[in-house]
């Protein structure tokens, strides 16, 4: 076996890690962590640390860690058929069951399930499927992507257009030409202190309705929005924001994508998100939770009214033009079927609910009134810490003393916890697995307020 040493000079020296300080990491300045091992929300590394995981990975080890069903359902499809394409109608029993398993679960009018292997392609893949409707439909003008400030949708050249946070446009040449950004849904960052949610929301629709008729909507295709803002900052919207923003979108004709990456498969308490608050999407994107990350996969799923449009299209001008060799591998497939019956076996989308909601209102009796806390919020098993330099003004900190990060660190360093320092703002997150106890979520509570009495007092 690898000396710890050993490992740590050939990362260093040959693996170019994503969202990652490059310069820092090379020089060895940055910590980095080589992990080895994972037991329900604890991962282990080589060091010998045992660590509650309060982020899931990156908010998809929906079932927690070591699951053997998975596991096993797994090494199965590898020894039976480890790959075999979707191309020209052939599938394999894994993928066409896990279509249909998709199905019974997503919200009404939902039609089929197209397999990708993140999230990023996924919606890379919708807005594809977008421009050739409109095509097909002879509305060739009709292109454009309305998305949100602080929206998450990946890191492709589309989908990074998409995402309305800075470093990922920065010296990227993004967004895109066909890619429009309007008003976060970020109530506690709201232009007038004195506006009640209801006026916000109010707020968020005209800003709509103006980019809409500047723009005309003849030129405008679709909205992409995640039910609750993930990591621009981990934000439920406003009330009534999600049936106020349908009625525009379908005034105008305008399709909308709902973006359930984080969302889907149980983390707000329910199946989708779009169920929680009422959106009635034409596309949802999925990922993280289909498989919990034992394998990666995600999907699109196509509604009705696109997909009749979709049908028509092949009829006039032959197959889709649009596959990826890995679409609905069928490894990742057998893992989203043994997934998403150990979500139902073990009710996990319940637990989200019940548990994320006492995770949700520790964190704020613990934090809500410390001086430099602006917000405590969250959604079933999702809930953020905003930390600000005065709570009256909701003044935010000097982004140079990078307290999100340093509190982050502090937790890990002091209780051996791991949450997330947003990448925009003074922001920490937790999105634990969905198998969290009442335990576990007080562990994680007492951990933070000390983290943030050490680093602020
Ligand atoms: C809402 C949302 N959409 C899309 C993505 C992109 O997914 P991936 O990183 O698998 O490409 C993410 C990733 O965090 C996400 O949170």
């Amino acid at each position: 076996m690898l000396t710890n040493d050993q490992l740590d000079r050939w990362d260093r020296e040959s693996f170019f890690h994503p969202s990652t300080h490059l310069a820092q990491h090379a020089r060895g300045e940055s910590p980095g962590r080589i992990v080895t091992g994972g037991e329900g929300v604890y991962i282990e590394d080589r060091d010998g640390n045992r660590l509650l995981d309060a982020f899931a990975g990156l908010y998809c080890v929906n079932v927690g860690y070591g699951r053997p069903e998975i596991a096993e359902a797994i090494a199965a499809q590898a020894r039976e058929l480890a790959y075999y394409h979707a191309y020209v109608g052939t599938g394999t029993e894994a993928s066409i069951t896990l279509a249909h398993m998709i199905l019974e679960r997503a919200p009404k009018g939902m039609s089929k399930v197209y397999f990708g292997l993140g999230g990023s392609d996924a919606n890379e893949t919708n807005i594809k499927l977008i421009w050739y409707y409109n095509n097909i439909l002879g509305r060739p003008e009709k292109k454009k992507i309305i998305s949100r400030w602080r929206g998450y949708h990946g890191s492709g050249l589309m989908t990074g257009s998409l995402t309305g946070l800075e470093l990922f446009h920065k010296k990227f040449d993004l967004p895109l030409p066909q890619v429009l950004h309007t008003e976060a849904p970020y109530y506690f960052r709201r232009p007038d202190p004195a506006m009640t949610e209801a006026q916000f929301t109010a707020h968020c629709v005209a800003k709509l309705e103006e980019m809409i008729d500047r723009e005309g909507a003849d030129t405008i295709a679709a909205f992409i929005g995640e039910p609750v803002l993930g990591t621009g900052g981990i934000v439920p919207p406003p009330e009534g924001y999600w049936p106020a923003i349908q009625e525009v979108l379908d005034r105008h004709d305008i399709l909308l994508i709902a973006d359930e990456v984080v969302t889907g498969f149980g983390r707000l308490g329910t199946m989708f998100g779009s169920d929680h608050y009422g959106m009635r999407p034409d596309l949802i994107t999925i990922a993280k939770g289909l498989t919990s990350a034992y394998a990666p996969l995600s999907g699109s799923i196509v509604g009705d009214r696109m997909w009749k449009v979709l049908e028509q299209g092949t009829d006039e001008n032959g197959a889709i033009g649009h596959g990826w060799t890995y679409s609905a591998h069928p490894i990742g497939a057998a893992a989203g079927v043994a997934n998403l019956k150990l979500v139902d076996s073990l009710g996990l989308v319940a637990n989200a609910g019940s548990t994320g909601a006492l995770l949700n209102a520790a964190l704020k009796d613990a934090l809500g009134e410390h001086p430099n806390v602006g917000e405590v919020r969250g959604a079933g098993m999702l809930a953020a810490v905003e930390f600000v330099e005065d709570r009256e003004t909701r003044k935010p900190l000097d982004p140079a003393r990078k307290i999100g990060p340093a509190l982050a660190a502090k937790l890990l360093e002091q209780d051996k916890v791991i949450a997330r320092a947003m990448p925009q703002g003074d922001i920490l997150g937790f999105a634990p697995p969905l198998c969290l106890t009442p335990e576990e979520a007080g562990t994680i509570v007492e951990a933070t307020a000390r983290a943030v009495k050490s680093v602020l007092g």
